[in-house]
Formats: structure tokens, sequence, C-alpha cells
């Protein structure tokens, strides 16, 4: 084959490898995304990245973190980088003095924990998100930089947000805060990590109580891995497929990847399903009508060392017992109509409007993970942005 045989030949080959690639995106956008072209961009982005990650993985690299974009400008805020005992944290504080919600000359506060499956993401890509959300709630935020997995397992991630959020409860005055006025919140694993502080300072009796949580399609549980969300996950999804979830929780534990398998099919709790913990992440809760599971108290409730944390609430929120739900704050929970976390916010949502907190569960029918990151220019979704405002407007009426 001549020099202008090969280019014709690979020219066709990349020209038919196009084709099906766009084939592909098309029938796989789920039914229900508004602005469908918008989110075929994104998704024909994210399978480029998930395809090199896989080829990356595959010739034995480990995790590679990208660069973050540059600091956003803040022009309304007073943004100073600091470290709380130890954990580095970013405090934006609006300069507007007469905030709606400020009492006396004190303002709220809120903690912000970034997402990215606990093992990508940072303060710096969150920046501008970070600082609308400051700026339309009038509180000043902390964003925590807490340490990341694999090289960081559970529970230093959530250990870090911790001592975090207690230092700034300690020290709230410094920052002209109300430490009575104070709450946590955080998308994607970040919503995991602000669930588990909640749960945590709960039994903390010396600091004063949170005012509230704010979860963003929060992850909550790596029980079961076949609820209705996951299992339509396998169909259709834009940035989260339920392997790369699963991947995620399993950085998370013990980066042990080969459990893939098993999680996908649940095989790690067959021997739990009958067990009080299948019972609080039960189909009940998603307003199918099926009555709610009776656990068999005989049942084991454990599982092998290197896979006990997944029955731990400050690792999954949903394995906290119904008495450890009853007391947190007020709750909103933000959940997508295409996202394989999608049953853990619901759930999550049920179970504490049951042990009588207050709850305000927030629906996106044609939103997708992450879709809250999609939303300023130039690259923004009318559904992403309508999110961060909404939940900038609770954030302000409610701590
Ligand atoms: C947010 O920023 C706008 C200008 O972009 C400013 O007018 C407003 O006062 C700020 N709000 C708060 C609460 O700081
Ligand atoms: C990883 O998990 C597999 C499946 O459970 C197990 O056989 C293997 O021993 C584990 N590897 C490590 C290093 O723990």
């Amino acid at each position: 084959m001549g020099v202008v045989g090969v280019v014709t030949w690979l020219t066709s080959a990349s020209a038919v490898g196009v084709a099906v690639f766009t084939a592909y995106l098309y029938s796989s956008l789920p039914p229900g995304v508004t602005e469908p072209r918008k989110v075929f961009i994104i998704k024909g982005f994210v399978r480029t990245f998930y395809f090199l990650g896989w080829v990356h993985q595959k010739m034995g690299f480990g995790v590679r973190r990208l660069r973050p974009p540059r600091r956003a400008s803040h022009p309304n805020l007073e943004v100073t980088d600091a470290s709380f005992d130890g954990v580095r944290v970013r405090v934006y504080k609006p300069r507007a003095q007469k905030t709606a919600t400020s009492t006396g000359s004190k303002m709220a506060g809120l903690m912000w924990f970034h997402g990215g499956g606990w093992v990508l993401g940072s303060i710096d890509e969150c920046d501008g998100q970070v600082g609308r959300i400051a700026n339309r709630s009038g509180a000043v935020v902390v964003s925590v930089e807490y340490r990341l997995a694999p090289e960081h397992k559970f529970p230093v991630p959530f250990e870090d947000c911790l001592t975090a959020t207690q230092h700034f409860l300690q020290h709230a005055a410094e920052f002209g805060v109300d430490p009575t006025r104070i709450g946590v919140a955080g998308t994607s694993a970040g919503g995991n990590l602000a669930a588990a502080v909640a749960l945590r300072l709960k039994k903390e009796d010396t600091l004063p109580p949170l005012k509230l949580q704010a979860l963003v399609y929060p992850a909550l549980q790596a029980f079961d891995f076949q609820t209705p969300s996951y299992t339509r996950g396998r169909r259709y999804f834009v940035l989260l497929h339920p392997n790369a979830m699963m991947t995620f929780w399993i950085r998370y534990l013990n980066n042990n990847l080969s459990l893939v398998d098993m999680f996908s099919n649940n095989g790690h709790t067959t021997a739990l399903r009958k067990s009080r913990f299948a019972s609080y992440v039960d189909q009940h809760f998603l307003g199918h009508s099926v009555p709610r599971s009776t656990p068999n108290e005989d049942v084991s409730v454990d599982l092998p060392d290197d896979l006990k944390d997944i029955l731990n609430p400050y690792f999954s929120p949903l394995m906290a017992e119904d008495a450890d739900l009853s007391g947190l704050p007020d709750t909103y929970v933000t959940v997508c109509g295409t996202d394989v976390l999608r049953d853990d916010g619901i759930m999550y949502a049920k179970r504490l409007e049951m042990a009588g907190v207050q709850v305000r569960l927030a629906r996106y029918p044609s939103g997708f993970h992450g879709v809250m990151s999609f939303a300023s220019k130039p690259f923004y979704l009318e559904v992403g942005k309508q999110m961060e405002q909404d939940l900038a407007t609770y954030l302000r009426d409610h701590l």
C-alpha cells in the first residue's frame, strides 16, 4: 500500500470511528435531558476522558489529576487562604455589610466540601462556584482542601473535614460569624462528607449544633449497587457511570480495584441481605409500593476487615441507625433524574423525614450528576444554573 493508500485508509477508518462514536453518544443520551446539544458535547468529552483514563490504568499508572484552572476573581468577596488546625482552607467573606442574613454585625457561615469522588477536585477547581454561593447566600464560606484518596483513604478525608468544621465552630467570632448559624454543604463525595460530619457533630455537645446540612447529589451508601438509579445508569449516564462510582468508593475504602465486579452484583453484601443494614437502603423509601423489609436480628452484621467500613455511617451515612438520624439539623437534598446516586439522596431524605428532621428534597428530573458544575458562563446549562441558585436561596433563607 502506497502513502496515498495509507492516508485514504486512515481517513476512512477515522470517519467511521467518529460516526460510530457520534451515533453511540446520541443513542445513549438520557431521555428527559434538556439542551441535548450541550449535553452531547459534555458526554463526548467525558467518554474521551474515560477512555484515556482506562488506557492509563491498563498501562499500570495510578490516579492522575489534571491541573486545576486558575482562581476566579471575586470583586465582592474577601478571599483568604488559611490553615484550620493543619487543614488547608479558603475563606470567602462577602464584603457587602448589610446582607439580608446578618444578625447584628454577625454573619452566617458555611463549610464547603468539593466533589470528585474523594479522589479528584480541589479548592481551586470549585473556586468559581464557591464564590458565587458566598455572594448569593451572604454567608462566610469555608472551602476545605481535605486530603484525597487513594493516597489518603477513609477516614482521612472525613477527619480533615471534621477538624476544619470544629475549628470554624470554635473560632467563628474571628470571622465575624455567629457560631449558631453555621452549616455544612457539599456536592457528590462532598455531600457524603457533609452528611458524615453532621452525623459526627451531633454527638459533640461542647460545640454549638450545626444549623443545616445541604447535600447536592450526595453519595451515601456502598451497600447496594443495584438500586433503580444504579441500574438505570448502566444504560443512561452523562458524567458518572456506575463503574466509575464504584471505583471511587473503592479508592476511598481500600484501593483494591479488583472488587468492582463483586460490587456490581452486590456480592460484597450478600450475607447481609436480611440484616438491619439492608433495611436502611430499602426501595420502600423510594415511594414504591413495597413494604419496608423487616430485618432478621439474628443475621450477622459483620464484613471482612477490608470491607467493614461500608457499614460505618461516617463512610456511608445511609448506614446510620434511625436514632442517629433524629436530631440532625435541617436538611436540603438535591437529586437529579440521570444520576446513579439519585436513590441514595431520596432514601436519605425519606429516612431523615421519618426521623423527624426538617427536610427539603429538590428534584431536577432533567439534571444529571455533576450538572451544577455547569452553572456559569462561558458554558452553562439552565438546569445547572437553576440548581445553584436554588441552593444559594435555601442557604440564604435557612442559615
Ligand atoms: C453579590 O455581588 C453583587 C455584584 O455582583 C453585589 O451587588 C451584591 O451585594 C453581592 N451580594 C452579597 C450578599 O455580597
Ligand atoms: C482484593 O480483593 C480480592 C477480591 O475480594 C481479594 O481476593 C484480594 O485478596 C484483595 N487484594 C488485596 C491486596 O487485599
